[in-house]
């Protein structure tokens, strides 16, 4: 199969080439570099079935053409800060829903009509049922990261039905793991790097999500796109329970290996605006058509890929 990946020298997607090309297919890496790192993906540079193009989405052009051939299109590129576009909505408007309208066009231009796209569990905005299930509603974000990726979802919905697609999409809890490029550990990570002593933590430590490592993000998209055969596939991606950040904070402390450091809360219920307090995800529909995680709870998950994360980063200089 070929394999056309938008973001794929971030962090999700890096992990994606790399089982993708391990399984033998052909991928071809779009990534406009502006967080991804082409050394997450340059293992596979020597192999006449890899292909990365250092490009933006919004150079439609380039895209179309980048895209020729291939079978399916998983669609990974986005805005990932989150705070940052808490101020600016321009940000995820530009790079989640035009960007991915460009992804869909370019497909459209191609004959190509199978998209992965990886959303997330904001699209359920503070859900008062819980844990939440895909068929959850109404669905009201409260972030312009969330409201992209839920309009997203709306504009391919539309080109299923209009133009033939399939679409498998994918909300996600939190991602854990190797090569990461942005979250609560790289953050807190970076902050006890410059001061040891003290931590600061958005929020008063109560928010929790549930979180998956990111081995298991990539089985699990992989295996819903063999497994389910609808015209719209929806599933969330996830695993039960939840970590709380107050603990989040604990274990990345115990994994740098420092002692005595002094926690301190900013206050408020949310760690920026836009930030759902308390997130824990149905993930039966999935698991009911026989996929099974490596680390099914969060906690183990979070254990697993934070532990991951701060070798990464201790080999870095941050
Ligand atoms: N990491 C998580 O916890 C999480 C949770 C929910 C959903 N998601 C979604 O999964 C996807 C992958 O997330 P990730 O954590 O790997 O993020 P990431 O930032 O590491 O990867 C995104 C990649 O897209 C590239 N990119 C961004 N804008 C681009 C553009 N306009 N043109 C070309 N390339 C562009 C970046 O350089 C980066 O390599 C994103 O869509 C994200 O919203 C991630």
């Amino acid at each position: 199969m070929r394999f056309f990946i938008t973001g794929g020298a971030g962090f999700i997607g890096s992990h994606l080439s790399d089982r993708l090309m391990a399984e033998g297919n052909e991928v071809t890496v779009y990534d406009n570099l502006s967080l991804g790192k082409k050394e997450f993906v340059e293992r596979h540079f020597s192999s006449p079935k890899f292909k990365f193009v250092q490009a933006d989405l919004l150079e439609f052009d380039k895209l179309k053409t980048s895209m020729e051939g291939s079978d399916v299109v998983f669609h990974l590129a986005a805005n990932s800060d989150i705070i940052k576009s808490a101020k600016n909505p321009k940000i995820d408007l530009e790079q989640g829903t035009i960007v991915t309208y460009k992804v869909l066009e370019a497909m459209r231009a191609n004959n190509i009509k199978k998209i992965v796209f990886t959303s997330s569990n904001v699209v359920y905005g503070e859900a008062v049922k819980s844990p939440t299930a895909e068929d959850y509603g109404p669905l009201l974000p409260i972030s312009f990261y969330g409201a992209s990726k839920l309009a997203c979802e709306a504009v391919m919905g539309a080109y299923c039905h209009n133009f033939e697609f399939n679409a498998w999409i994918y909300r996600f809890g939190n991602i854990v793991g190797k090569r990461p490029t942005h979250g609560v550990v790289i953050d807190f990570y970076g902050k006890l790097k410059k001061n040891p002593l003290v931590l600061e933590v958005l929020g008063d430590g109560n928010q929790s999500k549930p979180y998956v490592e990111v081995h298991d993000c990539v089985d699990g998209m992989l295996f819903g796109l063999n497994n389910s055969h609808e015209q719209i596939n929806l599933f969330n991606l996830g695993t039960t329970g939840a970590v709380y950040v107050k603990d989040i904070a604990d274990i990345v402390v115990k994994e740098m290996g420092l002692k005595n450091v002094k926690i301190k809360f900013a206050g408020g219920v949310r760690g920026w605006p836009g930030d759902v307090h308390t997130v824990r995800l149905d993930v039966s529909k999935l698991e009911s058509l026989g996929w099974k995680p490596k680390y099914p709870t969060s906690r183990e998950a979070f254990s697993a890929g934070a532990k991951d994360i701060i070798e990464d980063l201790k080999t870095q200089d941050l």
